[in-house]
């Protein structure tokens, strides 16, 4: 049932027989260029079967379960290689920074970029939920981004911080413990106490009993003029930075019944060099000491 060939009257050339409110396609042979570049792709995928790991295959015979190719290359070896690459430039830098000392480090500006980089990522790891991401801190949680240390900002203090901890399970930890005074002061001498600490840094108007009551309690540990003591942790009362808060209220109840910060040490969880890394980058936020 052969139908007769419908042929285009304006152009002659015979039509596939589809049509679109009126307008016709005519059957012209695929160009030439097009043909070329078909049989082209053709060769050039059976080519690419033979040469590459290509199709799968019931044995599993090569990478994956599929032909292995005849170049024995595939993604998965060249992904090792670059891996090995990365690995192995990475231990070069791991010895030499392991053998350099810390100020040989903070003098090589490549080691130097090395170890902030490393002990950032590790930062944010381990030390970020206390600390903030940015070592910010919070209340209860010391801001690492000032020049305001309790226990030293210098990289050795912060390294003996990071690795040993603060009143942590650590032999070694960094330990000093504010004594509780809400037994030993009358409510009155804390008050005055209280008041004798804000005028370090507001205009509140000491007495001769806070004055006193200081000096005889409180001076051993944060200084007769109130700059504290790093070999203690105990803070800085004459700066405008509060770890705990700086109202009456906070103080008051900070000398009755004081709150005692709990840092881990990361000697157990940490390798030397990550803990080294944390202390240069720690230095590097900001605040560093010489
Ligand atoms: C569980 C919460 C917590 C985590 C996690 C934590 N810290 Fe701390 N960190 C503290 C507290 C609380 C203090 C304050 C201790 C005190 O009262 O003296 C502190 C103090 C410090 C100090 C001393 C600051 C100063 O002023 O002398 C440094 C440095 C420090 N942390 C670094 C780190 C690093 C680095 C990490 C991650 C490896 C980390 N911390 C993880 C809670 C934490
Ligand atoms: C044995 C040393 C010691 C003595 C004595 C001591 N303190 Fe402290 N004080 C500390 C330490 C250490 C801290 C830090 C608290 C912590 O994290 O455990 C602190 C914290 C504070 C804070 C909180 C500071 C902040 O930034 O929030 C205030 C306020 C304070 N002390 C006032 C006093 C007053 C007032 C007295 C005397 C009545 C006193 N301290 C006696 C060691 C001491």
């Amino acid at each position: 049932m052969s139908k007769k060939p419908d042929i285009d009257k304006f152009t002659g050339i015979e039509t596939t027989g589809h049509e679109w409110d009126g307008i016709k396609e005519l059957n012209n042979p695929s160009p030439r260029w097009w043909l070329i570049v078909f049989l082209a792709s053709v060769i050039w995928a059976v080519g690419y079967w033979v040469v590459y790991p290509a199709w799968p295959t019931l044995s599993g015979n090569g990478e994956r379960g599929g032909t292995k190719g005849s170049m024995g290359w595939t993604q998965y070896d060249e992904l090792k290689e670059q891996q090995a690459e990365i690995t192995a430039r990475k231990a070069a830098y791991l010895t030499r920074f392991e053998d350099a000392s810390f100020s040989e480090i903070q003098q090589n500006p490549e080691l130097y970029a090395f170890a902030v980089a490393g002990g950032a990522a590790a930062f944010k790891d381990n030390c970020a939920t206390c600390h903030g991401t940015g070592g910010a801190g919070s209340a209860g949680y010391p801001n690492l981004n000032d020049d305001d240390w309790l226990w030293g900002g210098d990289i050795n203090s912060l390294h003996d911080t990071i690795r040993f901890g603060v009143r942590s399970s650590h032999d070694e930890t960094r330990f000093s413990e504010m004594p509780a005074f809400g037994d030993m002061l009358g409510e009155a001498e804390i008050e005055a106490t209280a008041d004798y600490v804000l005028s370090f840094t507001t205009d509140a108007v000491p007495t001769d009993m806070g004055r006193q009551t200081y000096e005889d309690n409180c001076a051993a540990c944060h200084a007769e003029d109130g700059t504290g003591d790093k070999s203690l942790g105990a803070p800085n009362l004459a700066d405008a930075i509060w770890f705990y808060g700086n109202d009456r209220a906070d103080i008051m109840s900070q000398i009755r019944k004081p709150k005692h910060g709990v840092m881990p040490n990361w000697e157990a969880r940490l390798d030397a060099n990550t803990i080294r890394q944390l202390a240069i980058y720690v230095h590097s936020l900001g605040g560093g000491e010489e």
